[in-house]
């Protein structure tokens, strides 16, 4: 995670950032460590990387690479304004055992656009593309993590990253907002994760799919309370979350964390 001490809306490349909507970065830093906090206290450890003025999205940690069995697939941005980040990230794999650190050449926003279900199928990749992440960069994925790599096409682009239109909620299952995804790539979701925990438009619009889950825990904003429930009655526990500062940066929960899969 990286605190959002230099958070600021100053351009806009998703349609949920408004260069001319204030944002309030000691609001967001509070709301950033009550998170770090609820993960903290359930038992989870939390690296915490240092922000850099004049890259304001650092707080969307999660964009900065993709890790597997201790393999960090590093990212490569889009967008000129985010790529000195993937610099940060490769600097933190890099110094650290037990990672093995590799630099992409294909265009991928890291775990953005990258989900790992551990036990489905033998540990398998859900990736996004449309908006971001290219497909040749699941290829790329695939060839150094050594995992099927499932493409899936993003087609709203509120949706603009697979981690706003879903999420791996345990080692098998997903939740996910179906219309993010093309006609085809519904029906390939449908046919492999049957009992997914479907979200509504409202919950997806309120990133409750940018979630944050160990299994048990689910760490979600606090506006999805319908997903909240459908979570409850599938008997994992949710914990509401208010995040709405970095809301205005197109993220939330999920977007603040990049999962360290050693
Ligand atoms: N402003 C950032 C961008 O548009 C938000 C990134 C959100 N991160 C995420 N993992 N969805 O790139």
């Amino acid at each position: 995670m990286c605190p959002p001490e230099h958070f600021v809306v100053e351009y806009e490349i998703n349609p949920w950032m408004d260069a001319a909507t204030p944002v309030d970065a000691e609001l967001a830093v509070k709301q950033w460590d009550a998170l770090r906090e609820t993960l903290c206290g359930f038992g989870h450890e939390v690296h915490v990387l240092s922000p850099e003025i004049g890259l304001p999205d650092m707080v969307f940690a999660a964009n900065g690479a993709f890790t597997v069995d201790g393999v960090a697939y590093g990212a490569r941005f889009k967008y000129p304004q985010r790529t000195a980040e993937a610099v940060a990230h490769r600097r933190y794999y890099a110094d650290r055992e037990p990672w093995r650190f590799v630099a992409p050449t294909e265009t991928n926003e890291g775990e953005g656009d990258f989900a790992y279900l551990p036990d489905a199928y033998g540990g398998t990749i859900l990736a996004g593309y449309g908006f971001r992440t290219e497909t040749t960069a699941h290829a790329e994925a695939q060839e150094v993590l050594g995992r099927p790599v499932l493409s899936l096409r993003l087609v709203d682009p509120r949706f603009y990253h697979l981690d706003v239109a879903l999420a791996a909620i345990d080692d098998t299952n997903i939740a996910y907002y179906p219309d993010a995804f093309s006609e085809s790539s519904q029906r390939v979701l449908a046919q492999l994760f049957p009992d997914a925990v479907r979200a509504d438009e409202l919950d997806a619009l309120a990133f409750g799919l940018n979630l944050v889950s160990d299994g048990r825990h689910v760490v979600l904003s606090h506006e999805a309370g319908g997903l909240a429930a459908k979570l409850a009655a599938a008997e994992y526990v949710p914990v509401q979350v208010d995040l709405s500062e970095l809301k205005k940066g197109g993220g939330s929960v999920k977007c603040c964390v990049a999962e360290l899969r050693t």
